[in-house]
């Protein structure tokens, strides 16, 4: 694991993505994205960078870490709607080339197995953009799920339905349930780019960098991959 602690998070955004605009500016990219605000500063950095000529995003397609269960696509909360919102609308990625599941599938079961066997498909991911849950989850890998897991529907903890409740009206609005990228899903990505910031993240990010390989600690898996780049602020990596 690389772990670069930045001052603060515009500076996290502009680390963040020197690491991901290499791989870019390849012909073709299968980007991994992530949701969340931890990103979003990042996602801002990239926009600018293609706004002014520097990067650009016609060979990329990018792939949802997860959606959750029950949300049509086009409702506002959708992680498919916030991707667009937070991201690719900005750099001219067309809708064609966001992957993820249908979080309003009949069977979401069916679904999140045949998403595992899409990113299968088409090679695999360049580079995945994580976050990091208050209880060390990525993806909704809540702990306690299996390190070895592949695509699959996860149920919610009631500490993420309050973490994510800030975008529904109600917390009964939340979705219980969501389709995630497995841990050893997840794992597959050639690269991967961890962001953290603020202080809610230390103890989660202290025990994903320096605990014990741990389904307590889903991030935990990460310390087995041999292509992480875990980018902090230094509110995030107090605890280190
Ligand atoms: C959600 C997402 C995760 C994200 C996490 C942290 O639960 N499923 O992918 O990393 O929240 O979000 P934030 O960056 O807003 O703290």
């Amino acid at each position: 694991m690389r772990v670069l602690i930045e001052p603060d998070e515009a500076a996290v955004a502009r680390t963040a993505a020197n690491a991901v605009a290499p791989l870019v500016r390849h012909a073709t990219c299968n980007l991994g994205v992530a949701t969340g605000s931890s990103p979003v500063p990042t996602y801002r950095e990239l926009a600018r960078r293609c706004a002014s000529g520097e990067l650009n995003f016609s060979g990329v397609h990018v792939f949802l870490l997860d959606e959750y269960a029950g949300l049509p696509q086009q409702h506002p909360q959708s992680y498919f709607s916030t991707i667009r919102r937070d991201f690719t609308t900005a750099v001219g990625i067309p809708d064609d080339h966001i992957h993820g599941p249908d979080g309003y599938a009949e069977n979401v079961f069916e679904e999140a197995a045949q998403y595992d066997r899409h990113l299968t498909e088409v090679g695999g991911i360049d580079v995945q953009i994580l976050g990091i849950g208050r209880n060390g989850h990525i993806g909704f890998n809540e702990p306690m799920s299996s390190l070895a897991s592949r695509t699959h529907v996860a149920v919610l903890t009631n500490q993420t339905r309050q973490d994510n409740s800030r975008f529904f009206a109600a917390i009964d609005d939340v979705p219980r349930r969501a389709i995630t990228q497995g841990l050893a899903t997840i794992s597959e990505a050639r690269s991967i780019v961890l962001i953290a910031t603020g202080p809610a993240k230390s103890s989660a990010l202290a025990a994903a960098i320096e605990g014990p390989l741990s389904a307590r600690c889903p991030a935990s898996v990460l310390q087995l991959h041999p292509n992480v780049t875990i980018i902090a602020d230094e509110e995030a990596a107090q605890d280190l």
